[in-house]
């Protein structure tokens, strides 16, 4: 297992002052075991209908695909950083033809009226079958990737919980968002367009993966947010709202990104969680998805530096107006500096000093200092991600005695450099070896999204007959 190099500066009481900084950030066995504990009850309180940060909602997705699935599915994926409209064929369970636009999403979009949100949206789908030239006189069923919390009553229908992220439109949460999205489309005459499905972008992703490998029981997203969703007995789920069809398991939503809303973590937050909860667009909301989420891991970066530097004991040549302004150091730099690190080199680093600090007149101890909280705060974000894995990985395994694959995406996974091992090796720890992979599922918010709609086809001829 990679570890972080011990910190060692140029002065023993300045690596002390440093360390004792830096403290908080490193999780020993102890605290680890009982974020596991916590993570364990929350599940079990959420699954059960009582109080907790967990939301354990219940997808009604009941099946994996079987590779038969085929056809022409539309899909709308919104949630990450960019607004996207597609059209997939499948055939036999691959997406054999993808047609994909990117739309802007500005920021008084995401911020605002949830109305104009929604009217763009539907306004970008039509604009969209417009190009494609969709044939007005075919139906054309639309899986709508819609990656934030939410209530499910049925496979076509999501209330929105709350908003994460970069979104803020508040008069959007409590609605259904397919509702929504459907009164848009009317608008647009887009009569010829029926939203049959509406997922998260986890679920997608965990569909996705199961195409490529069918033991694949679990998807996770890391990019901007965080979140995880699991095969779980359906016997388990007490939230069932519809009539039930025999399945045996069904889809279940973790929404960990919310983990510890409650207060129950807070046993790990450190004042530079306070800090980027504090300038974050939904306070006290999120908490765990504060730790991880590629949207924060810059921000909480900066919150350390400046920390240290009003201690003195970093970048002591610079002024604190040449630091960079709240959430402008974005989490790719600390991936570039882990780049660093992994391969020994300081060029990068020095570079984002020059570039992000003003900063020329730097030394060997701030090097190595900025090194080491990215380490500190990499680490922890991987032992997080893990540790949620492996309890559901232990939960299921214990009953299916059976090697578990994990699909996963998103931009913190797939760029930081070293994060995904410490995942890996992380997980296997503390599942005790148990036979376990991760597998990349790329693009798993769009194809997924073709997928499940494929899927709800396949189940409303099933109830029909
Ligand atoms: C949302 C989840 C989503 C995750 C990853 C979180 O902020 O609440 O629904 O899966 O981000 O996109």
């Amino acid at each position: 297992m990679y570890e972080i190099e011990q910190l060692q500066l140029s002065d023993e009481e300045l690596t002390q002052s440093v360390e004792t900084l830096l403290q908080g950030l490193t999780l020993t066995p102890e605290i680890l075991e009982r974020i596991q504990e916590v993570f364990v009850s929350e599940m079990d309180l959420a699954l059960a209908m009582k109080p907790s940060s967990l939301q354990m909602e219940n997808t009604y997705i009941p099946e994996l695909p079987d590779g038969t699935e085929s056809g022409t599915y539309l899909a709308m994926d919104l949630g990450g950083t960019n607004l996207r409209v597609l059209l997939m064929t499948l055939q036999q369970g691959e997406v054999t033809n993808e047609i994909v636009q990117y739309y802007p999403l500005p920021e008084h979009l995401r911020i605002g009226d949830g109305d104009a949100l929604f009217d763009y949206l539907a306004k970008c789908i039509d604009n969209f079958a417009r190009e494609q030239e969709l044939q007005d006189d075919l139906m054309y069923s639309m899986g709508f990737t819609f990656s934030f919390p939410m209530r499910q009553s049925g496979l076509d229908s999501g209330v929105l919980v709350t908003w994460t992220k970069s979104f803020d439109c508040p008069s959007v949460v409590g609605q259904d968002a397919v509702l929504l999205l459907r009164k848009f489309l009317q608008k647009y005459g887009r009569n010829n367009i029926e939203i049959t499905a509406i997922l998260n972008d986890t679920t997608g992703t965990l569909m996705h993966g199961a195409l490529m490998d069918p033991r694949t029981r679990i998807g996770i997203v890391l990019g901007t947010g965080s979140n995880g969703c699991y095969m779980e007995r359906s016997s388990r789920v007490q939230h069932w709202e519809q009539q039930r069809h025999g399945e045996r398991h069904v889809i279940v939503d973790v929404e960990w990104g919310a983990f510890g809303d409650n207060g129950v973590l807070d046993f790990i937050k450190t004042e530079y969680d306070r800090s980027v909860d504090e300038g974050s667009l939904l306070k006290n909301s999120f908490t765990f998805e504060k730790y991880i989420g590629g949207k924060y891991l810059g921000e909480l970066c900066r919150c350390i530096l400046q920390k240290l530097h009003e201690s003195s004991l970093f970048l002591s040549q610079t002024s604190r107006d040449d630091f960079p302004p709240p959430w402008s150091f974005g989490s790719d730099n600390v991936c570039t500096i882990e780049h660093d690190t992994l391969r020994d080199g300081w060029e990068d680093v020095a570079n984002i000093f020059r570039t992000k600090f003003q900063a020329t007149n730097y030394t060997c101890d701030d090097l190595k200092i900025i090194r080491y909280v990215c380490g500190l705060i990499s680490r922890r974000a991987a032992q997080l991600v893990a540790l949620n894995t492996a309890v559901l990985l232990n939960r299921m395994a214990a009953e299916e005695g059976e090697s578990i694959t994990i699909a996963i995406d998103g931009s913190v996974y797939k760029h930081h450099p070293r994060l995904r091992q410490w995942i890996i090796d992380y997980t296997a720890l503390w599942t005790r070896d148990k036979k376990t992979q991760y597998l990349l599922a790329d693009d798993g918010s769009g194809k997924g999204a073709a997928i499940v709609a494929a899927i709800a086809e396949k189940l409303r001829r099933r109830n029909a007959s």
